[in-house]
């Protein structure tokens, strides 16, 4: 195979879930588990992975409401077809769906709407897999760890058949596209019992097919217990639901130079020496401004407002720090508190601690309350001590959706 790989997803819901039924609920990959439809957590599992990659979903002709409701806000960017009467026929009709796209991956993910806990570890393994070797298919699936024994209808045992080499089948199970439906469109003309798995048509056309490892969390909701048994295990998963908290810290300094008055958090202040710096040199806000930056990741104030950029010259630092506050709420934060601490000798930073807080509240946007400015001596020692420069460090606060909560992730 030559080229990059790349990969597409055809989620098959088209089936009417007959042996999970319960009354009034509908087919099962519309059920709410956790509050979310189980084709919507299927969706995600694979959004979450890949945001990007082409996702067709195979429902059944007359689920087209029942499909919109349950991905409302959740995917505007998938395509849906009409399934067929067998998995088979919907898997099918899936991969023509893909392959007719605009820009069709080279290979594709065949999943179970009915299995909503596939993990991003194991579809980086089933990736990886491929990527060594893209002309094999590739499938998870478990050990067999029970005896395995067959009997006739009577339930009276014939044998014990030995479960060593044995593995039970999972999906997403992942093929090259074109040869995948070739299988399919063949085996729909000269084959005539169903296929349960995808797998059993490359064995049946004489084609190589891999096993990784499953994961015991991808069972496939079949029956009504495995809802009771899904909700229990969200439960024990989420209750706790860890917030995502980010903190970020700065630090500035400034050189004191003869002057009359510095910048401080914002609040001028009348003094014998002024901070020297390109723009107005507030070192509270430079270290804030930081802090605010590194909860998302985003570089240094620097890397946002180059000092060698005229434009910046003699700039207020409210400026930095509003953009940064900005870029954190763009990315989803919540800024939830900010502190600050000025390392010097002079001025006296208690009086004007107040202003201080204000102003970091005001232009931050946030309420004071969530706000500390602290301020030390250096004991006159160094060069804090000598009064050569103003150090600040700032820690910032920020919270941001989790998964879980998140409808567009
Ligand atoms: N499936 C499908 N088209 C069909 C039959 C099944 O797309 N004609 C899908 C199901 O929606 C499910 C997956 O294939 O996501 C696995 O099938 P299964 O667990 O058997 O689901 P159902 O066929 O819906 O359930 P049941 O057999 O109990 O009726
Ligand atoms: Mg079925």
């Amino acid at each position: 195979m030559q080229g990059t790989l790349s990969f597409g997803v055809v989620i098959v819901a088209a089936g009417r879930g007959e042996r999970a039924a319960a009354p009034g609920s509908g087919p099962k990959q519309y059920r709410l588990l956790g509050g979310v439809a189980v084709i919507a957590r299927t969706l995600q599992a694979f959004r979450a992975w890949d945001a990007n990659c082409p996702v067709v979903i195979v429902r059944h002709a007359d689920d087209k409401a029942l499909l919109d409701a349950a991905l409302n806000g959740v995917a505007t960017d998938t395509n849906a077809v009409a399934g067929g009467a067998t998995r088979q026929d919907s898997v099918r009709l899936g991969l023509a769906a893909l392959a007719e796209s605009e820009n069709p991956p080279t290979h594709v993910l065949i999943h179970d709407a009915a299995r909503p806990f596939v993990s991003a570890v194991l579809l980086d393994a089933l990736a990886r897999s491929v990527r060594d070797d893209p002309r094999t298919g590739v499938i998870p699936a478990l050990p067999v760890y029970e005896t395995v024994k067959a009997a006739d209808a009577d339930g009276m045992i014939e044998r014990t058949v030995p479960r060593k080499g044995l593995y039970r089948a999972q999906t997403p199970q992942v093929f090259p596209l074109e040869t995948i439906l070739e299988v399919h469109k063949r085996a729909a003309n000269e084959h005539d019992f169903e296929f349960t798995d995808d797998a059993s048509l490359f064995e049946w056309a004489s084609l190589p097919v891999r096993i990784v490892l499953g994961e015991s969390a991808n069972a496939k909701l079949t029956f009504p217990e495995d809802f009771t048994e899904a909700e229990r295990m969200l439960k024990a998963d989420e209750s706790p639901a860890l917030p995502d908290v980010r903190v970020g810290h700065g630090y500035d300094t400034h050189q004191l130079v003869s002057g009359d008055h510095i910048i401080l958090c914002g609040v001028e202040i009348p003094h014998d020496r002024k901070l020297s710096g390109h723009s107005d040199a507030d070192v509270g806000f430079h270290a804030l401004t930081d802090a605010l930056l590194a909860t998302i990741g985003a570089g240094d104030i620097g890397s946002h407002f180059p000092p060698s950029d005229p434009q910046w010259k003699g700039a207020s630092s409210d400026i930095f720090l509003d953009h940064a506050a900005n870029l954190v709420r763009d990315a989803g934060g919540r800024i939830t508190h900010c502190d600050v601490t000025l390392l010097c000798e002079a001025p006296k930073i208690g009086p004007h601690r107040e202003a201080m807080r204000a102003s970091i509240a005001k232009v931050v946007g946030i309420d004071i309350e969530r706000v500390s400015v602290k301020a030390t001596t250096n004991e006159r020692i160094g060069f804090i001590g000598r009064q050569e420069g103003i150090v600040a460090l700032a820690t910032a606060t920020a919270v941001f959706a989790t998964r879980g909560n998140a409808s567009n992730e």
